[in-house]
């Protein structure tokens, strides 16, 4: 695993882990689905799903492959990977391999076809990698000429309403001002319309772009905010914070969203897949 940024995101989804899960139904899935769909896998093809977590779009892939073809599914969470593997092994698939790993530095075992994977699969995870354009780039020379490369990332008006009445929930319980994090979010905001992502994806090497909107307004249900809350990178947040005042932050939190009118949680989703161009 290389370096703290790894660790420091291992960690954060080794805690998240059953929490981000108990969203999947309603978050993960609906768009790992989708992103396998948009990919038109074939059976016997050998795809790489990087970010995998607990499998939203790797087990999707591993049932369209089929027993002729394989999955590798990499996070550096291993707790993610785990809920994975139970998954994988209550649904009968045996050929997805859940590899605790570093995606920016994979490389692919003798398994692989030396001319590569025939798909690379990404759900909101590219967002996540340090030098998001030159990771990917290396990503994609992974995958044989005329491939597929796909990816979701959160549509620019996704979560924005729901960030901010957490946010304003939780300023007044920290002990010192919220950090301006905005430089994390940069990365996604690089990919967050169908234009950009677009672009991003043609400047990595691939042609035959094509991106779908999948519209996502979940039911602003108390405890599917809070769950969203605690199983997604809002959960940071909360470090440090003692039990009762993250209660305190709960119940903030959901005032503001019955005082914001908040009836869905927007979670707007972008599917974006390409065709891989051959390299010199
Ligand atoms: C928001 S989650 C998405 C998980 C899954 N694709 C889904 O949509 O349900 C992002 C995942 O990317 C993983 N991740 C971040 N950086 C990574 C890296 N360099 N290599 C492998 N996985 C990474 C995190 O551990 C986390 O599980």
């Amino acid at each position: 695993m290389a370096g703290p940024r790894a660790e420091e995101v291992a960690a954060t989804f080794d805690a998240a882990a059953a929490d981000f899960d108990r969203v999947a139904p309603e978050v993960w899935n609906p768009a790992g689905q989708a992103l396998a769909f948009q990919a038109n896998l074939r059976p016997g093809d050998a795809v790489l799903d990087i970010g995998s977590g607990t499998g939203s779009s790797a087990l999707p892939a591993a049932a369209a492959v089929g027993p002729t073809g394989l999955v590798h599914a990499l996070d550096l969470s291993d707790e993610m990977l785990e809920r994975g593997r139970v998954k994988a092994s209550d649904r009968a698939l045996l050929n997805i391999e859940f590899v605790c790993a570093d995606a920016t530095t994979w490389e692919p075992p003798s398994t692989v076809p030396d001319a590569g994977y025939d798909a690379l699969l990404g759900s909101y995870a590219v967002f996540f990698l340090p030098e998001m354009d030159a990771a990917f780039t290396r990503l994609v020379r992974l995958v044989r000429r005329g491939g597929t490369v796909g990816v979701t990332a959160w549509r620019d008006t996704a979560l924005r309403e729901f960030a901010a009445a957490f946010l304003a929930a939780l300023g007044p319980h920290k002990p010192e001002p919220l950090p301006d994090r905005t430089h994390e979010m940069a990365p996604a905001q690089r990919l967050d319309s169908p234009e950009k992502l677009r672009g991003w994806l043609a400047a990595a090497g691939t042609e035959h772009v094509e991106v779908h909107e999948l519209s996502n307004l979940i039911p602003a249900t108390e405890e599917f905010c809070w769950n969203f809350v605690i199983g997604s990178g809002l959960r940071g947040t909360l470090t440090g914070l003692s039990p009762d005042t993250v209660a305190r932050v709960r119940h903030d939190f959901l005032t503001q969203i019955t005082d914001r009118g908040l009836h869905t949680v927007d979670a707007t989703t972008l599917v974006g897949t390409a065709k891989v161009v051959g390299f010199p």
